[in-house]
């Protein structure tokens, strides 16, 4: 008898991107249009979707790495997560009416932002798979972007609860990608993935030992969530090592811009969430401080620099970052002559402030021979 499975109900038990983007697709009717709008924004500070050379990533040989590649697929393969991203009794309830109109804004902000960053990882993971004939690297992609839809899928659960939702289907089809070589995707994800882990991590431990401030539900799953993110980074980390020219000579100058525009980028976009950061009981300098801390110390299995966070510039040039940031903002808004100088005047600082992040001597230290991890934060 041919029976055929039925799809699963929720993202979280799908097994496969496919199958889990089929269930969000079944639910777009509900998706609204301003949240979507929110997340096809393209600016220095919105998450992208990428596009590479998908040729280049099939060419990987992971033979050099093979001793620590099977046993991280095969950590991928068994599936710990399966099921874990779904509402259940943990889920209390949530009172978005009574929630403060300042937080709730920049709360679904977050939840956006988070949503699209995560669906990007999803559809740049998923088009590898589906353009690449390596067994090893389509299986990697394959089990990263099943991740990334689940994750994409349950941030999209808690934003329907407020009665906004990104329409990830449309995401797809309509939103602008990025053309990135090959090497500054392994740079960026790599970052992108080892700092997502941080932040979580970093947040279910504060909010485990201040559980008062826990306003949402949510945070109680970034533990294995951000599990989740640790594996993904430590596949580009073997991927990098496959080539060891990707750590040397020239592309150190390039890590170091890779660092340094993601820390920055990250610093301002959490600075633009300040009752967000105080409903949590966290002080955003503080946070950024103590991410940046654990993604140094991450990194160093694979980078043979990290960034001087302690060097007297450093936070300084973050600061003044922040500031042109917000008179940019304040230009735009203003509108006309007067505005659009604001405007100018705030990308000027905003360049001299990267440039004198850019130029403090970086931390250098020898890689060491394994470079697999585990989560130890
Ligand atoms: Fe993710
Ligand atoms: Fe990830």
């Amino acid at each position: 008898m041919n029976v055929q499975t039925p799809l699963p109900q929720h993202s979280a038990d799908a097994t496969t991107v496919e199958e889990g983007l089929a269930i969000q697709e079944a639910q777009a009717v509900l998706d609204s249009v301003s949240a979507t709008e929110v997340a096809m924004r393209n600016t220095l500070l919105t998450p992208r979707f990428y596009t590479t050379d998908f040729d280049e990533l099939d060419a990987i040989n992971v033979e050099g790495v093979r001793d620590e590649w099977d046993p991280l697929i095969g950590e991928m393969v068994s599936d710990p997560n399966k099921g874990h991203f779904k509402k259940n009794e943990d889920w209390d309830h949530v009172d978005w009416d009574g929630m403060d109109p300042d937080l709730r804004k920049e709360f679904i902000d977050f939840l956006i932002s988070s949503c699209t960053a995560e669906f990007s990882g999803c559809v740049l993971y998923k088009e590898m798979k589906r353009r690449g004939a390596n067994k090893e690297i389509t299986q990697l992609f394959q089990l990263m972007a099943r991740d990334e839809a689940r994750h994409a899928g349950f941030i999209n659960d808690a934003l329907r609860e407020a009665g906004v939702a990104v329409n990830l289907g449309f995401l797809t089809q309509k939103k602008k990608y990025t053309y990135f070589r090959p090497k500054f995707i392994y740079y960026a994800t790599y970052l992108s993935e080892k700092i997502g882990y941080a932040r979580y991590i970093t947040i279910f431990r504060h909010l485990q030992a201040n559980p008062e401030h826990r306003f949402h539900p949510i945070f109680k799953w970034f533990e294995e969530w951000c599990n989740d993110e640790f594996r993904h980074g430590e596949a580009f980390a073997l991927l990098m090592k496959t080539d060891p020219k990707l750590t040397q000579g020239i592309n150190v100058y390039w890590i170091k811009f890779f660092l340094t525009a993601v820390y920055a980028t990250m610093y301002v976009r959490d600075h633009q969430r300040p009752a967000f950061h105080k409903a949590l009981g966290v002080d955003p300098d503080w946070y950024a401080h103590e991410v940046f801390t654990k993604t140094s110390k991450l990194s160093e299995q694979i980078f043979p620099i990290t960034l001087d966070i302690e060097h007297p510039r450093w936070q300084p040039s973050l600061e003044r970052l922040h500031k042109a940031n917000v008179q940019i903002a304040e230009g735009k808004e203003q509108g006309g002559i007067g505005g659009k100088l604001k405007e100018l005047g705030g990308s000027a600082k905003a360049a001299l402030a990267f440039a004198s992040l850019l130029t403090i001597p970086a931390n250098k230290h020898r890689v060491p021979e394994t470079t697999r991890l585990q989560p130890a934060y």
